[in-house]
């Protein structure tokens, strides 16, 4: 028996266009100013929201804007671990979430129990998590890292440590390949990012034979090899606007092309297609409705909360995360 392909008709994106603030786009404007609050977007997030906020991009950069802001309010559109990095490194400030079930299924795949059941049957080795754990997860560990920084890290941790790497083993297995350095691998991974395959991107790369792959670090090996350039989607901007090409196949979720148009609107950009879908997208990111943030700016809720040791826990392997990135 021979499998069909799934018949589909690529996404392709040109510049986008910049239509006048719709009246709850217009109403949220107005609630940040007069709540003196800071809404700071991931680049995943529906492009209704992507207009509104005040800095849109990766969890590096929304980390960094988040430990800087003098805001009153941070309206957090994005997952729940990072509206919970930003409440971590800002303790005083009301930290809002518009759908408080916005989480990650990569998260979700590290437990702080059984972490914590790992270190004590393993002592000694150094723990690395990537931000998209959480936070009692992050009080286990001794650096952060995110898909924008993680290599720097690493370099960073002395020769002599062993490195266990939680919770995503795509991207462990990527900046263990690009430093050297050999490490224990957790075993979870992005239900969004794994979707991508060998044969969905060599069905695209077959009507696009120009256009490069740029790919998230979370993808499978196989997918990363086939792609021109690996890096978070901070750096995909970069890539985007270096790379001579025209056409470019971006292998991360959609939503991540709503910027690229607006910032590099001079190149058409193809939507990462799975085996089953021209696009692919982040279930726990489209929870953040423009409805949802608008709500959560009238009614500061629902707020993001958590016990004072957890937080102080977690507050210092962010801290050394953002010192050494800054390096
Ligand atoms: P970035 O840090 O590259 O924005 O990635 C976050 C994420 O959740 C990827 O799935
Ligand atoms: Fe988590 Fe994957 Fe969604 Fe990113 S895309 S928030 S890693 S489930």
């Amino acid at each position: 028996m021979t499998l069909e392909l799934f018949e589909y008709q690529p996404l392709v994106f040109g510049p986008e266009k910049t239509a006048p603030f719709s009246d709850i786009e217009e109403e949220i404007l107005a609630l940040k100013k007069e709540k003196n609050a800071v809404l700071l977007a991931h680049n995943y997030q529906i492009e209704s929201i992507q207009r509104v906020a005040d800095f849109v991009g990766d969890s590096l950069g929304l980390a960094y804007k988040a430990a800087e802001t003098d805001a009153d309010v941070i309206l957090f559109c994005g997952v729940h671990f990072m509206a919970e990095t930003a409440k971590i490194v800002n303790p005083e400030k009301i930290v809002v979430l518009p759908d408080l079930e916005a989480g990650c299924s990569l998260s979700d795949s590290c437990p702080a129990d059984k972490l914590a059941a790992y270190k004590e049957a393993n002592p000694g080795l150094y723990v690395v998590a990537y931000i998209n754990c959480s936070a009692a997860v992050k009080a286990l560990s001794d650096v952060i890292c995110t898909s924008g920084n993680a290599v720097q890290i690493v370099k960073h941790i002395p020769e002599d440590r062993e490195i266990l790497f939680v919770p995503d083993q795509n991207l462990g297995q990527w900046v263990s390949g690009q430093t050297g350095r050999p490490m224990r691998l957790w075993p979870g991974s992005c239900y969004v990012h794994v979707l991508f395959t060998v044969r969905s991107l060599e069905r695209i790369r077959e009507q696009y034979p120009q256009a490069p792959i740029v790919a998230h670090p979370e993808c499978v090996e196989t997918v990363r090899d086939m792609a021109d350039e690996v890096c978070s989607t901070e750096k995909m901007i970069g890539f985007a606007r270096e790379h001579p090409a025209e056409t470019i196949i971006v292998v991360t979720e959609t939503g991540m092309i709503h910027r690229l148009r607006r910032e590099v609107p001079e190149k058409t950009f193809i939507a990462g297609p799975t085996d089953t879908c021209a696009c692919n997208e982040c279930r726990f990111m489209k929870m953040n409705t423009i409805e949802k943030t608008r709500d959560a700016l009238i009614n500061l809720q629902p707020r993001i909360e958590m016990p004072d040791d957890t937080r102080l826990a977690a507050s210092k392997p962010i801290k050394r995360m953002l010192d050494w990135s800054r390096q």
